[in-house]
């Protein structure tokens, strides 16, 4: 499991990535929970931020995605791991373009390679676990999205870094069907805070002083969206405490791009304003990663961000503790000002305004609004 960093943890013994994103969120989650200890795995875990985690009381063990004996030793004793796999990461990376360039392919096409290959070793070292005698793994959860090519029936091709995920969940369910049993997916929603880190979707300012935001989507599609830092921790605490098995889509709530800049443009005492672009012009602009991600944005608006399987739950479906009195699904952040500012929590506050069903009719999301601040759990 790749967690990022690497993250898995476990009662007792947990094992985790500490450094990523998600990583973090679930760390910080059962790191205030008692009967927890964390394992965080990195790939240098004496670099700086490993050493910021064994202040606060983490385990830091050095392990690498690439090396499946590493993860066996970095998942020993583990009841719970969660895995995490980075497909951007195989995109900043040199030797991504080097092999691509020998073997004749795209850069995104080798990511995805190699995002499978790192997959299968995570896979590999969790089944070890249920192999070995300590046998204590108790819940694997796994980070996936959904099937692009499968959901789209190959209509949708170059979404690479959704299938790559996708191929990791088939390897799992083919080759250890019992470690399959013992497993939760979490299907992780678009990051509120990407614009931060990424010109997709950043908002750019215009001539006029007001903010645009350009996609090749439409501004009214629900898209399921999460404050990973935050929500992670708190949707992977609820799939280790409901039965295994579930397949959750992480998603703080569910917003339009024109909803998105509402509230983006509120959050920062701005104007801002969602218009559909060309998906040519992100492939112009960013090449293969455009086409990429145009890819995405099309799959989203015809198929849905889960692809319409209907299979996965939704937060607002879960009626569980864990879920309801953590992270933005409780209110838990604030708004800060400045558009330099950390924005995520604020943004996703906002966005519990407009928390909605991603198009799927759902009368437990309706009496799930009315009962925001009187929730009880099952
Ligand atoms: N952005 C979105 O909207 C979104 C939505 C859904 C899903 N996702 C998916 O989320 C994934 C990224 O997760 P994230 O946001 O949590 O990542 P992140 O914050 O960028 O962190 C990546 C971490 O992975 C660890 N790592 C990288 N290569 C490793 C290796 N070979 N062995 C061990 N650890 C390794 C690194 O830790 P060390 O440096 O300490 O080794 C690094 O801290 C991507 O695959 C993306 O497709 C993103």
């Amino acid at each position: 499991m790749h967690t990022y960093p690497p993250l898995h943890f476990a009662q007792k013994d947990t094992v985790r990535h500490t450094k990523t994103r998600k990583g973090s969120s679930v760390a910080n989650a059962f790191l205030h929970s008692p009967g927890w200890k964390i394992r965080g795995i990195s790939r240098d875990a004496l670099s700086l931020s490993s050493l910021a985690w064994i202040s606060k009381g983490v385990e830091m063990v050095t392990a690498n995605l690439e090396d499946v004996e590493s993860l066996k030793a970095a998942f020993r004793g583990a009841s719970v791991v969660f895995g995490n796999t980075d497909f951007w990461g195989h995109m900043q990376d040199s030797g991504t373009y080097e092999r691509a360039r020998l073997e004749g392919r795209s850069a995104n096409e080798v990511a995805r390679d190699r995002e499978i290959e790192q997959g299968k070793h995570m896979v590999d070292a969790v089944a070890a676990i249920t192999d070995s005698d300590e046998g204590l793994l108790e819940r694997f959860v796994l980070s996936t999205l959904s099937d692009c090519q499968g959901w789209s029936k190959g209509a949708i091709s170059f979404n690479q870094h959704f299938d790559a995920k996708a191929a990791q969940v088939e390897y799992l369910r083919r080759v250890y069907p019992e470690l399959a049993k013992k497993t939760s997916l979490l299907q992780m929603g678009m990051y509120m805070s990407n614009w931060e880190t990424s010109s997709v979707p950043r908002p750019a300012r215009q001539s006029d002083g007001e903010f645009k935001v350009r996609l090749p989507i439409g501004g009214d599609v629900k898209v399921p969206m999460v404050d990973a830092r935050t929500d992670t921790g708190v949707l992977v605490k609820a799939l280790v405490e409901l039965p295994a098995g579930v397949h959750l889509v992480g998603a703080g709530s569910c917003m339009s791009w024109n909803e998105w800049c509402r509230v983006w443009g509120k959050a920062n005492g701005v104007a801002c304003v969602f218009e559909r672009s060309d998906r040519m012009e992100l492939e112009e602009y960013m090449g293969a990663t455009g086409r990429e991600f145009a890819d995405m944005f099309q799959y989203v608006e015809e198929f849905g961000y889960d692809g319409g399987d209907p299979g996965v739950v939704y937060p607002w479906d879960v009626s569980f503790h864990s879920l309801i009195y953590g992270g933005t699904f409780a209110n838990g952040n604030t708004a800060q000002g400045g558009h330099q500012g950390d924005h995520r929590g604020g943004i996703h506050q906002e966005a519990g305004l407009v928390l909605g069903t991603c198009g799927r009719p759902n009368l437990r999301s309706a009496w799930r609004r009315q009962n925001f601040n009187g929730f009880r759990y099952n």
